[in-house]
Parts: structure tokens; C-alpha cells; sequence
């Protein structure tokens, strides 16, 4: 019993360690110093001040996985300042998965923004307020996504299930592998009540850290893709009656904006996707 438990758990936890180092699966690429690696690789942090804000991208493409990230954002008076966290293909019809942290005032809430791109066309955004503050600890942003869904999750509560309604014909993302790409920008233009409240500098520079990466993933290289582990526990994944239960509850409590809802955006009918299966 004991010779067959412990080369597994081995395994498990070599796979565990060299998925969270941040030197071995990101690149800083923009912001002229002001994104950071750091403790060896297990913290990773960007910065935004007046002259510019930072990123970083994963080395590898993906193509379907359970990707989970925890985030610390920007705390304290946050307006305008936006950290995105996503996975998107490459071109102009690009499959694009995100989260995106929309600052607020110091006491106000930060909203999730969350959006779903297949081929190149978006226009799905749900916002969500967080049951909450993201900005006092790190907290779980997961995406799940298999041939059949792509799960939005919050420290493992489902708060989105974007569902492949190819049947429907709506393009689902399916073909086209992903990066991981996060960004700390300025966006006082639009993203704090609708641009009035405007990034106060004086507080700058605004820092977002990020640790515990991990990608039950299938990598993309050279034109196939691999699976690092076994992938049958999310390839199959779909929300149980628990998963949905607590979906319901956190877009009856949590969510702001709902394209789905938006009759007035979609005089001529909403997406096919949104009508009830
Ligand atoms: C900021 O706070 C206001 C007031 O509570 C809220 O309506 C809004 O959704 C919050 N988020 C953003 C990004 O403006």
C-alpha cells in the first residue's frame, strides 16, 4: 500500500511546486521595471503610477484547463485603475476569456467585470460586486474551461457558466490556444462609476500582487497539446446542484450587469446564448 501512495503523492507535489513558480511560467513584458517577480518566484507583483502601468504573460499556450490565480488588488482608493487577468488567443478572431478588477473609491466596492470573446466577438459582459474586500487578502479567480463550459470562480463559488451552445450557433472556444496575460492600468476614462471618479495620483504608484498559479492545463506547443496530469477531473466538470446552487446565490446577491438582461442594449433580441436551454 505504502510503495503505491507515495510515488504518487510525490508526483502530485513536484507538479504542484514547479506549476507556482513565477520565473518558470511568466514573463514580465511590459512596464519598465515596475512588474516584479520576487520570494524566489512565488510572488509576482505589478505597479501603476502617472507614466505607466505593467504586465506580464504566461510562457505557455493553453488549450482548455482549470486556471487558478490568487489575487491581492490595488487596496485604498483604487479609482480608475483596472487589473485584468485573462486568456486570450491571438488575431482578429480571437477566443478571449476575462476578469477584470474595476476600482473604486476607498469603502466602495471593486467591481469584477467578466466577459466571454469567441472569434473575435465579445459583448458579453456580467459584473459582479464580491461578498468581500479583495483587496485585504489573496483570494482564488479560476477559470475552468473544457469542450463544454467555461466556469468563472471566486474562491471555488461559480459566479459565471458560459456554456457551449454550438447547437445554437454560437461559437464556443474550442480551437484556438490561450495565454495568460494580466495587465495594472490606468482607466479613469470609463472604469470607476462610468470615468467620474478619476485615478488620484497622489497615491500612486497602485500595486496588484498575484501567487499560488496553478494550470491543470493542456499546453499547446508545436501544434499539440499535452495535458500535464490527469485530466479527467475538470475535462468532464460541470456545476452539480451544489456548484449551481451556489451560482444562484451569487448572481441573486453579487451580480450588477447582466448583457443577458439588457433588453434595451439588444432591441432587435438578446443573444441566442441567453434564452434558457
Ligand atoms: C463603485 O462604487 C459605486 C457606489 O457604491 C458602485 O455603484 C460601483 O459599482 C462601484 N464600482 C465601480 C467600478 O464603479
Amino acid at each position: 500500500m505504502a510503495s503505491l501512495v507515495f510515488p504518487l503523492l510525490a508526483c502530485f507535489l513536484m507538479a504542484t511546486a514547479s506549476a507556482g513558480n513565477f520565473y518558470q511560467e511568466f514573463d514580465i513584458t511590459w512596464g519598465d521595471g515596475r512588474g516584479k517577480i520576487l520570494d524566489n518566484g512565488q510572488l509576482l507583483t505589478l505597479a501603476l503610477d502617472k507614466a505607466s502601468g505593467s504586465g506580464f504573460q504566461s510562457k505557455n499556450e493553453y488549450l482548455f484547463g482549470k486556471i487558478d490565480m490568487q489575487l491581492k488588488l490595488v487596496p485604498g482608493n483604487s479609482a480608475g485603475t483596472v487589473t485584468a487577468y485573462y486568456l486570450s488567443s491571438q488575431g482578429p478572431t480571437h477566443d478571449e476569456i476575462d476578469f477584470e478588477f474595476l476600482g473604486n473609491l476607498s469603502g466602495e466596492p471593486y467591481t469584477l467585470h467578466t466577459n466571454v470573446f469567441t472569434q473575435g466577438k465579445g459583448n458579453r459582459e456580467m459584473q459582479f460586486h464580491l461578498w468581500f474586500n479583495p483587496t485585504e487578502d489573496f483570494h482564488t479567480y479560476s477559470i475552468l474551461w473544457n469542450p463544454e463550459h467555461v466556469i468563472f470562480m471566486v474562491d471555488g463559488t461559480p459566479i459565471r457558466d458560459f456554456k457551449n451552445m454550438e447547437s445554437k450557433g454560437v461559437a464556443f472556444p474550442k480551437s484556438q490556444p490561450m495565454r495568460i496575460y494580466s495587465s495594472l492600468w490606468n482607466a479613469d476614462d470609463w472604469a470607476t462609476q462610468g470615468g467620474r471618479v478619476k485615478t488620484d495620483w497622489t497615491k500612486a504608484p497602485f500595486t496588484a500582487s498575484y501567487r499560488n498559479f496553478n494550470a491543470d492545463a493542456c499546453i499547446w506547443s508545436s501544434g499539440t497539446s499535452s495535458c500535464n496530469s490527469q485530466k479527467s477531473d475538470w475535462w468532464n466538470q460541470e456545476l452539480d446542484s451544489t456548484g449551481q446552487e451556489r451560482m444562484r446565490w451569487a448572481q441573486e446577491n453579487y451580480m450588477i450587469y447582466n448583457y443577458c438582461t439588457d433588453l434595451k442594449r439588444f432591441p432587435q433580441g438578446l443573444p441566442p446564448e441567453c434564452s434558457i436551454a
